[in-house]
């Protein structure tokens, strides 16, 4: 009796919500459609997660060819390149990643999935002969590795009719790539295997931030 005295006075009242299923589910997305947008909209408006580091340079010519071979051959379906800010993480792999570090990278390569380690400091951590090698055969250099081999990177060259068209469509998304740099992308990798381009795109991953 007190119940529906008091649904009466409340006039919308909870034991509504609870017996109604198609009620309870349209406000449950409202609240977490709210949820989500309070967590997500401040974030396309923070200076750290939307402008570069101090010092990060858009990838070379060079560097975007090897990062074009990267995704090709699905290096990220085993290796992730977004260390997480915990001790065990940092003591491994460096300084946790941060979101300045990514913002020239479409589309970024966080990943998630980690059968190999985590890329994202990779650079400088072996000379250009290691990764060389590494990639012909990892075994030469990892006895127990399970990382596939890729010797035809050796010999393939590098598509660099592409790259200028490439970097126009990246300038549009706010990467600043001057006129220069585009002119010039054919040339700048004209001879070069797609192995130089994955060793120069390794080689300068998460080497901005000091
Ligand atoms: C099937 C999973 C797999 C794929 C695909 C894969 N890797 Fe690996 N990678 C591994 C494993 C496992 C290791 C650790 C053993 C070793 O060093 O070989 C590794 C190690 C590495 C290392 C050394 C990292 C370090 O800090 O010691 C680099 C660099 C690397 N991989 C680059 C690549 C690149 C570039 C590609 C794509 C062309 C690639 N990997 C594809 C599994 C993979």
């Amino acid at each position: 009796m007190s119940n529906s005295n008091n649904s009466k006075n409340s006039g919308f009242s909870h034991e509504k919500v609870e017996t109604n299923s198609f009620l309870m589910i349209v406000l449950i997305l409202i609240t977490v459609a709210f949820g989500g947008l309070v967590e997500i909209v401040p974030l396309f408006f923070q200076k750290t997660t939307t402008e570069p580091i101090k010092g990060l340079m858009p990838y070379t010519a060079l560097q975007l060819a090897g990062r074009d071979v990267y995704t090709r051959e699905g290096c990220y379906n085993c290796h992730s390149q977004m260390i997480r800010p915990f001790r065990a993480e940092t003591l491994r792999y460096g300084h946790y990643s941060v979101a300045g570090e990514s913002v020239y990278d479409h589309p970024f390569q966080w990943g998630s999935k980690r059968t190999g380690p985590d890329l994202a400091r990779v650079g400088g951590r072996y000379n250009d002969d290691w990764h060389r090698t590494h990639l012909i055969n990892p075994r030469d250099l990892v006895p127990a590795s399970i990382m596939p081999a890729y010797p035809w990177l050796e010999t393939a060259e590098v598509d660099g009719a592409s790259l200028p068209s490439h970097m126009k469509a990246l300038r549009t998304v706010g990467v600043p790539y001057t006129d220069e740099d585009i002119a010039g992308a054919t040339e700048a990798v004209k001879g070069k295997t797609e192995m130089d381009a994955i060793i120069a795109y390794l080689q300068v991953l998460g080497i901005h931030l000091k």
